[in-house]
């Protein structure tokens, strides 16, 4: 279909149908050109409750939009791509956590908020890498389980001294992939210029880094360096973000490995498809489920302050 058109009717749509677009800092820019609200996980959370509408199409993948619906349960809540999932988010199950707990009665389990919503309503609380930090230290409790990726809590167990936090061994299948060679080049090549990293990359990618923070972390943290270029170590998706505020400044990916499918598979197309009504998944969640869900997020929320 036309993209004229399709941004004209989006446009339309989106008044009379009160709604509301967003998209996370990894969608395709021409996703992101009809978003109202692009940022990172945590901000697109927040939003949820904050943004008054009828519908939000959420563009990016489907642990994003369940955790709109789970705040904002009385909004329509369209994921355009049903098959846009984290595939780290699949790497622990609730039965998992039960067990766990089982035997660790004493330790407090932190779900990083790339989960579903099932694990997210037996954890004590979410995180997202931008808030992880701050949340973990104001828990009480020494001992923590910390899930599902094992390299954001190394990164964290190394910022936060005074506890003993345990890993689950998941990992993001994109962050994870950029290798320690590949960062040693680029310094070795560029010695002056920065490396923003994400914290899902390994801990050896990690401490060679410049920089390490959540993607709109990244975005603001290269928006005040005074440098003419920047190397960027998450999914490429952020690149559109950084050019258009920073045309002065190059960019460029710190490995080609750094696309994430998940996030590529919504295009236009499929928003157009979602604000017609005649696609996408349309977000439901069992309210018993949601409830519990809620609590962890909620104390995400509050913690986060
Ligand atoms: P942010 O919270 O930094 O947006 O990260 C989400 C994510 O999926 C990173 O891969
Ligand atoms: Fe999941 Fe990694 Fe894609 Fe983020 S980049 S959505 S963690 S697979």
């Amino acid at each position: 279909m036309d993209e004229k058109f399709m941004l004209e009717e989006i446009s339309k749509l989106k008044k009379e149908k009160n709604i509301k677009i967003f998209a996370h800092n990894y969608q395709n820019h021409e996703v992101q050109q009809v978003a109202d609200y692009i940022g990172d996980s945590f901000y697109l959370s927040k939003l949820s409750k904050e943004i008054d509408c009828e519908t939000v199409i959420f563009c990016g993948v489907k642990f994003m939009a369940e955790t709109t619906k789970i705040l904002s349960p009385q909004k329509k809540v369209i994921l355009p791509v049903e098959e846009a999932l984290c595939p780290m988010a699949h790497m622990i199950t609730s039965q998992d956590i039960i067990e766990f707990k089982k035997h660790h009665p004493d330790f407090k389990v932190v779900a990083y908020v790339n989960t579903t919503t099932d694990v997210k309503a037996y954890a004590d609380v979410c995180v997202t890498s931008s808030t992880a930090i701050k949340i973990i230290n104001s828990l009480e409790e020494k001992n923590i389980l910390f899930v599902p990726d094992m390299n954001l809590g190394s990164y964290i167990s190394k910022k936060i001294k005074d506890k003993n936090i345990i890993s689950w061994n998941g990992y993001c299948n994109v962050h994870d992939k950029v290798k320690k060679e590949e960062i040693i080049n680029i310094k070795n090549k560029y010695p002056e210029v920065p490396i923003l990293v994400h914290p899902e990359c390994r801990e050896e990618v990690v401490n060679l880094a410049d920089f390490v923070g959540s993607t709109s972390e990244i975005i603001e943290y290269a928006g005040k360096l005074d440098k003419k270029k920047i190397i960027i170590g998450t999914e490429t998706g952020v690149l559109h973000v950084l050019r258009k505020l920073n045309p002065d400044k190059k960019f460029d990916l710190l490995s080609p490995s750094l696309i994430c499918i998940n996030m590529k598979k919504t295009t236009l197309q499929d928003v157009y498809n979602a604000a017609t009504g005649k696609g996408g998944l349309d977000i439901e969640i069992e309210e018993n489920l949601r409830l519990k869900a809620l609590n962890s997020i909620e104390e995400m929320i509050r913690l986060a302050r």
